[in-house]
């Protein structure tokens, strides 16, 4: 009898030991954790407390604006390098002939199934791999599974991927396409014009080009000798064009040059602003040759980037109505601010509607109101289709990603110099908002220029559609927009919450 209850007394002491040595790991755990990130930023630290402390008190509130209804940019103003407009040639009036794209995006399984590649499990690794990487090997499919011949017409789909051909992203799936269950692959792909302004959203047009080449056949890429606030600026899209930046995409973009500021830009910003999307089209697609009315207009703006699976799904399947907008991600300064909800902008059309119903101009179609324009009903007669407005995406599911403000302290000054009269407060009027380390904490706080701080939801770098692919590998390059790069001090609050909460929970069980 003393020897059993001294064995469970033993067995309950081992087992509480076991128990309160894992919980104790676990906490040493995020201890570690805690210690390598301090590591290497003891000083940056306390360098940033005491700043963000001063300018904390500097920043008065002052009105209320919204961050993503910002001006755009534009490039310094008093750049005094010598102007490459000498060398522009007659690059601005080339034209741009769309060719087939002949890309095999499908392909036949022996069972007779039309697959979508990108969208279709590849077969598993076999001994004889001698395959390329990435392709689907349907023809091994009928041997896996000979029992039920007829199931296998259908098209096994990799996760994210729907349909019987397994080419509708979840983007789709999810979306509010009122005819989903009936997209039919195309035989020949329509092609995609994607139409942007660039000032000086550099890294983030490299971002674009690497998300859309595979979606995209022609970039209309228009930038202006003119700011939005109406002063001198020098081409710094077409010098890098000239040297050499884009040689990897160069064969898809044509170059629109915009070298005149509307009348009435000056008193009324808003004038200018939608004047750059007016030219842009006007221009652009005059000089597109080969267009049949079922092709792709996009238009966005520069730090609007479109998922590339939604832009695919467009270009391969017929069945989805028009005009469609895109839900996008949003965030404030980098990625790492994600912000509320989704931003969901009307951004394309079949070239058909845009110049029967918009009349050519990328503003009008961005502006939600395309059943009240005059064309729209004889449109929707002649084409035998009943056009509803759609979005790739929900709120939930993002097509894209809407990064504002998305620069380094000096591309958030020389943003505000140049912004468009009209969006008041115009913020690069205020010497005190332009101070680089003014900026540097908003980024640092997620504050805005008005002194307030919106609320965040919280955001993970491993979270599904954080940021573009091509940012993500080549995260050294573009940390700068991925993780916040003056706070260090809210990612160790976290972490030394979560060990604070730990013990808590510890002590209450003891
Ligand atoms: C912009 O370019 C046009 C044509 O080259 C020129 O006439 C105009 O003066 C330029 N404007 C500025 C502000 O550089
Ligand atoms: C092209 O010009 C830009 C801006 O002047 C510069 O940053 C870049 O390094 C140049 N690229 C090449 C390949 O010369
Ligand atoms: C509608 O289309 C038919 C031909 O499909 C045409 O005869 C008719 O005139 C059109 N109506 C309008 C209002 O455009």
């Amino acid at each position: 009898m003393k020897m059993r209850r001294h064995r469970v007394f033993l067995l309950c002491t081992v087992g509480l030991c076991v128990i309160s040595f894992l919980h104790y790991y676990k906490a040493l755990h995020y201890v570690s954790l805690l210690r390598e990130l301090s590591a290497p930023y003891p000083n940056i630290k306390s360098f940033i407390m005491v700043t963000g402390f001063f300018w904390r008190e500097r920043a008065t509130p002052l009105t209320s604006a919204s961050p993503e209804e910002g001006p755009p940019p534009a490039l310094r103003p008093s750049d005094t390098r010598p102007h490459p407009s000498r060398f522009i040639g007659d690059l601005h009036k080339r034209t741009f002939t769309l060719q087939e794209d002949h890309t095999p995006y499908f392909v036949r399984t022996k069972a007779g199934a039309w697959c979508f590649r990108q969208g279709t499990e590849v077969a598993p690794p076999r001994d004889d791999a001698g395959t390329g990487k990435g392709r689907p090997t349907m023809s091994s499919a009928p041997k896996l599974k000979p029992k039920r011949g007829k199931r296998l017409v259908k098209c096994v789909c990799r996760p994210g991927w729907h349909g019987p051909y397994c080419g509708v992203p979840t983007m789709v799936y999810h979306s509010n396409l009122p005819t989903k269950e009936r997209l039919i692959p195309r035989e020949k792909p329509r092609r995609v014009i994607n139409a942007i302004n660039v000032n000086h959203e550099f890294d983030l047009l490299h971002v674009r080009f690497h998300e859309l080449a595979n979606a995209v056949d022609l970039f209309l890429v228009c930038e202006s000798n003119f700011t939005a606030y109406g002063e001198r600026r020098p081409l710094s899209f077409l010098r890098r064009l000239l040297n050499g930046t884009y040689d990897y995409v160069r064969h898809k973009i044509l170059y629109v040059f915009l070298n005149h500021f509307p009348d009435g830009g000056r008193q009324d910003g808003w004038i200018a602003d939608d004047y750059l999307r007016t030219f842009l089209t006007r221009d652009g697609m005059s000089r597109v040759r080969g267009l049949r009315p079922d092709d792709v207009f996009l238009i966005n703006d520069a730090d609007e980037i479109p998922a590339q699976e939604g832009i695919l799904f467009l270009k391969l399947f017929d069945g989805w109505t028009e005009p469609f907008a895109i839900h996008m991600r949003k965030s404030l300064y980098g990625f790492f601010w994600k912000q509320l909800g989704s931003l969901e902008v009307v951004s394309g059309c079949t070239t058909g509607m845009l110049s029967e119903v918009y009349d050519n101009d990328g503003i009008r179609l961005r502006r939600r109101d395309y059943y009240t324009m005059p064309r729209f009903r004889k449109y929707e007669n002649d084409t035998g289709h009943i056009l509803v407005q759609w979005s790739l995406g929900s709120p939930f599911h993002f097509a894209g990603w809407h990064c504002s403000w998305c620069f380094t302290p000096e591309g958030i000054h020389l943003k505000l110099v140049s912004a468009q009269n009209g969006d008041f407060p115009r913020w690069g009027d205020y010497e005190d908002k332009r101070d680089l380390n003014y900026i540097r904490e908003l980024i640092r706080t997620g504050g805005w220029f008005d002194g307030s701080v919106q609320e965040y939801p919280p955001s993970d770098p491993k979270e599904h559609m954080y940021a573009p692919k091509y940012m993500l590998d080549n995260f050294k390059h573009y940390q700068y927009l991925l993780e916040n790069p003056y706070a260090k001090q809210p990612v160790l609050n976290y972490r030394l919450s979560l060990v604070l909460d730990y013990t808590e929970q510890f002590k209450r069980k003891i």
